[in-house]
């Protein structure tokens, strides 16, 4: 088995969610929640976007003291200084510094030659060490880039002391086999990467993006960034929960392991949900409210008999109760029968068939049957001597 660290950045990168703000107090409760989920790394914010960013990444380096603390910093001295100061107090104080790599982020957005940003590049990372022991190196755009230009600066920032490089999926535009592709050729060309480590930060805007992190990290990728519930800019990051989950259910096909405890899953994402306010859509793989539910008569008879019929991952794997057999109009009799005994009712054969056929026709004027319902129709039925 491999060891993948996970790199959370639900505090940074998640926080980009149009419309959402955390206060300090709510990130320092997320970031508490993350400590017991079990990620190697937390990006607990952009300290220079603000004062009260900069307090919160500030508190958070502070208090958690199991898993190491990183912030955001453009490639500029004044990022790196502001950084500093908010993360110095972390056990282990770690920056992520970034600079933009494509040709059209580099030409438009920077006005820089390729050969200006290396010198950046190169320049902010050996300022960065001398304050950081830790400094991992993200090429914004990196899909997007040319890769021996890729080769040439990786090479640079990692003699200037950067040891992990990250190569994100800036706009969610690479696929499985085009990102494996792209680590694959970068852990065989950069002549100094054993003195550093590969990272993936993928985007979700044509919904690969956990797919592609798995792939890089069949490709030499050893830390996996990512968001709860997958929050983040536009479509949002690779959900980790999805991706933990994937390596736990798939180990035959992934032998890789992380350190992420498993059954913080739901409580881990409630509590993202209810801070940024980002409601969890019910068909959300792993979290989502139906992720564990069966409403169609033949799965529930399934899962009546044996939940490995419809069920891959056990609700209680990720911190769930149960499942939730959901009573609609394609419920069959087998789950109905199973809901009246839970309920306390013992009827006849003749009863059950009655009831039945009231619930089927409740159900022609209601999307959900709910326990109240049933309730007043078996209590008739019961009664109806
Ligand atoms: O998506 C991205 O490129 C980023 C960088 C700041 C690493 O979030
Ligand atoms: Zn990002």
């Amino acid at each position: 088995m491999r060891q993948i660290k996970i790199f959370d950045t639900t505090l940074r990168d998640g926080e980009q969610s149009p419309g959402v703000n955390l206060n300090q107090l709510e990130k320092l409760e997320i970031a508490k929640q993350l400590e017991r989920f079990g990620v190697d790394i937390m990006e607990a914010g952009f300290p220079a976007s603000s004062k009260g960013e900069f307090e919160a990444v500030k508190k958070i380096a502070e208090t958690i003291k199991n898993v190491s603390v990183t912030g955001l910093a453009r490639a500029i001295k004044s990022d790196i200084d502001i950084a500093w100061e908010a993360l110095k107090s972390a056990k282990e104080p770690r920056l992520h510094i970034f600079i933009a790599t494509s040709p059209i982020h580099m030409e438009y957005k920077l006005k820089k030659t390729p050969e200006q940003v290396i010198e950046t590049a190169v320049e902010m990372v050996t300022y960065a060490k001398q304050k950081f022991t830790h400094v991992e190196w993200s090429a914004e755009d990196a899909s997007r880039s040319d890769l021996d230009f890729l080769v040439n600066i990786i090479e640079k920032v990692i003699d200037a002391g950067a040891t992990v490089i990250n190569l994100p999926d800036t706009v969610g535009y690479t696929t499985p086999k085009e990102y494996g592709e792209m680590f694959r050729y970068i852990s065989e060309n950069v002549s100094n990467i054993d003195k550093a480590s590969l990272s993936a930060h993928c985007h979700d805007d044509l919904g690969m993006a956990v797919a592609n992190s798995l792939a890089a990290m069949e490709n030499g990728a050893t830390q996996i960034e990512g968001t709860i519930n997958g929050i983040g800019e536009r479509a949002g990051n690779a959900a980790l929960e999805e991706f933990a989950v994937a390596l736990n259910i798939r180990n035959d096909f992934y032998p890789y392991t992380t350190n992420l405890v498993l059954k913080e899953i739901k409580r881990t994402s409630d509590l993202v949900s209810k801070f940024t306010g980002m409601s969890v859509p019910g068909n959300k793989a792993v979290v989502g409210r139906n992720a564990f539910a069966h409403e169609s008569g033949i799965h529930q008879d399934g899962v009546l008999k044996n939940t490995l019929t419809y069920e891959i991952i056990t609700p209680e794997l990720v911190g769930i109760q149960s499942n939730n057999l959901v009573l609609g109009k394609h419920s069959g009799r087998h789950a109905f029968k199973d809901k009246i005994i839970q309920l306390g009712f013992d009827l006849t054969d003749e009863k059950v068939t009655e009831a039945f056929k009231a619930f089927k026709l409740l159900t022609d004027r209601k999307k959900e049957v709910t326990d109240d319902d049933l309730f007043v129709i078996l209590m008739d039925i019961q009664t109806d001597i």
